[in-house]
């Protein structure tokens, strides 16, 4: 969603436009606008990303006006045609409304507004809500008078099932916004004169910092001088305040050609921010954040990391350092598929919910689910008042700043870097034989940032690597234990960015099977432990490196600095800087995230907004 609304000094179409240009990330199957006009509502929607409505509107103009409201879609009920684009009309046009996840009982709202004999243009679930709000308001003998749009939101929530953000404008009052939230992300900007809604702040961030944030089940009611919170019952209700300290700036391209290539090149920063203040003068981990009583953190005797996408794949790079350093068994599960099984959680779990956006649905609900077991909750997250931290018993926030780029770069390292913190804490709290070396990898943490800058400045290979792969077909990516995540990570880049087939294995499992796809010319990318590591690792893999190339496979080999073991037999060599074998992927993730990004950019394809795919998935 998408909406982001003012009323006051500002026009209201322009701050809505540059508040849908903000947020188009979260989704951009089509857009739209309403705005409040001295002879009623005006409103264009168009099909497609965000230039289509604002070509609409070019050739289409809307009326000068200090309220408005706005919306970009990810198709849930309905394609992405023009028709089913919000704002969706009721009340003979009087009213418009936008809407963000799903009304899971539209079907019988629906079925009870036909028989009133309300006619649909949509085929989607917004637009029964739309209706089932004008026929309440219709029917309330204050239609008309200034809180009746307020109460009539009241009324409607009480009979929405599901996952919804609403935000509504009616004839009636022309100064006035009226939103709803549950289960979806709704903040209030408080202006001066005016005052603004929207899926995060970043729709908002030109115009105020001051944001706050809503709680679950609320309406929200804003005028340019008043914002108003109840509950769905009318019982007055309170928001939290907080100071937005991203810089609209950094949601700028600033001078890179698309968002991602930014990011990428944000990462030695991500990961410092990250690090940054979380020491004390004497080299101990201090997580401030961490509100979880001392001795519930000793009595954990498992640790369950929950997220989805990207976010997964560095809660699994997570197990790998957390069960080392701190002993306690931990298991990484996908959120979706967490609390449909039975899990074994309670008390003495710790749940550890991996989410950039910190909305996504599928991560929210396992939350809620790990908490009903007795588990204690710790958020790692980028997105300051987002839902999955408020409910979280403690967060740790990852500091990799705004991430508009669709698929996820920056936030990924963050997120590693933030677990890594996490779990070297865990082992400084509860001491054991690993807590000597919690001062050695703290101080190669520190290093992390001016190593990733060194990838980054020698990318020109990887790069033209990437270029002159546009046309394969599918790629494979190979890695062994924490590179087997960052393989995977690689395959998911290059599937979120160039549609190409791709998938990460482990290098072990390569026999058992996947060795089968390799034919002459296959390009596989491989991650290659490094040679100093322990377990001969290495050796493993240059012989699965061999058993490929026997096989016709073209192989790319990330390896370490130094390492000449494959030069004799691999095609191209990308090396990174020299590390620990846990922190490896804070650097071999970089040359393949710049792989994908070239070789779809090479394609002509649009990096930071891939088809199908939306940054922030609020629907399960
Ligand atoms: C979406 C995005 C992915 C992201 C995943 C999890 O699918 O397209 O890039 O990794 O959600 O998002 P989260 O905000 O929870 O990290």
């Amino acid at each position: 969603l998408n909406g982001a609304d003012s009323n006051g000094s500002h026009g209201a179409l322009d701050v809505v436009m540059e508040g849908l240009r903000r947020l188009e990330y979260r989704g951009y199957d089509s857009a739209g606008v309403a705005v409040l006009t001295e002879t009623g509502i005006q409103s264009r929607k168009k099909s497609g990303k965000l230039t289509n409505l604002v070509a609409e509107l070019d050739s289409s103009p809307l009326p000068a006006s200090l309220t408005g409201i706005g919306h970009t879609r990810w198709a849930t009920h309905g394609g992405p045609t023009d028709q089913n684009a919000h704002p969706h009309l009721a009340d003979d046009g009087r009213l418009a409304l936008i809407h963000n996840g799903i009304i899971e009982n539209f079907a019988e709202l629906k079925a009870e507004l036909l028989e009133q004999g309300v006619v649909f243009a949509s085929d989607t679930d917004t637009e029964v809500a739309a209706a089932l709000l004008g026929s309440i308001y219709r029917r309330r003998t204050d239609a008309g008078t200034a809180d009746a749009l307020t109460s009539a939101m009241q009324e409607a929530c009480q009979r929405l099932e599901g996952a919804f953000t609403l935000l509504a404008i009616h004839q009636d009052a022309p100064d006035v916004v009226v939103a709803a939230r549950r289960n979806s992300p709704l903040v209030v900007g408080l202006g001066d004169g005016e005052n603004f809604l929207g899926s995060d702040v970043s729709g908002f961030i030109d115009f105020t910092r001051r944001a706050v944030e809503l709680g679950q089940d609320q309406v929200v009611t804003i005028t340019p001088e008043d914002v108003t919170i109840t509950d769905f019952y009318g019982a007055p209700a309170t928001g939290k305040e907080f100071h937005v300290s991203w810089d609209a700036a950094a949601a700028e391209k600033g001078g890179y050609p698309s968002f991602m290539a930014k990011e990428i090149n944000d990462q030695p920063d991500a990961v410092g921010q990250t690090l940054l203040g979380r020491t004390d003068a004497k080299g101990n981990l201090v997580l401030d954040e961490l509100r979880i009583d001392e001795s519930i953190l000793r009595s954990v005797d498992k640790i369950v990391v929950l997220a989805c996408g990207t976010s997964a794949y560095a809660g699994q790079v997570a197990k790998y350092a957390i069960e080392h350093w701190c002993r306690i068994p931990t298991e990484i599960e996908l959120s979706h598929e967490f609390r449909y099984r039975d899990p074994i959680v309670n008390e003495k779990t710790l749940v550890v919910a991996i989410s950039q956006s910190g909305e996504t649905m599928d991560t929210l609900m396992a939350v809620r689910y790990a908490r009903e077991q007795g588990a204690k909750v710790v958020a790692i997250c980028n997105t300051n008042g987002s839902t999955i931290p408020r409910e979280s018993d403690a967060v740790l926030y990852t500091h990799a700043g705004p991430e508009i780029a669709v698929a996820s770069t920056k936030a990924f390292l963050a997120q590693i870097t933030a677990t890594y913190l996490l779990g070297l804490y865990l082992a400084q709290l509860r001491g054991n034989k690993f807590r000597d070396e919690i001062a050695d990898v703290l101080a190669d943490l520190s290093e992390m940032p001016a190593k990733i800058q060194e990838v980054l400045d020698n990318s020109d290979p990887v790069k033209e690597l990437g270029r002159s792969m546009a046309d394969a077909k599918s790629v494979l990516f190979l890695g062994r234990h924490v590179g087997f995540p960052v393989a995977m990570e690689g395959a998911l880049k290059l599937k979120e960015l160039a549609y190409i087939h791709a998938e990460g294995f482990a290098a072990g499992e390569l026999k058992h099977g996947p060795i089968a796809l390799i034919e002459e010319g296959q390009p596989v990318v491989v991650v290659l432990p490094s040679p100093r590591g322990r377990d001969s690792l290495h050796a493993k893999v240059v012989s699965n490196i061999q058993e490929i190339r026997a096989r016709g496979a073209v192989t790319i080999v990330i390896a370490e600095e130094g390492d000449e073991s494959v030069a004799a037999f691999s095609e191209h060599v990308i090396h990174v800087p020299q590390t620990a074998t846990l922190l490896a992927p804070l650097l071999t993730t970089v040359p393949l995230q710049i792989f994908a990004c070239e070789l779809a950019a090479a394609k002509g394809y649009d990096v930071d907004q891939p088809r199908n795919l939306a940054k922030s998935v609020t629907v399960e």
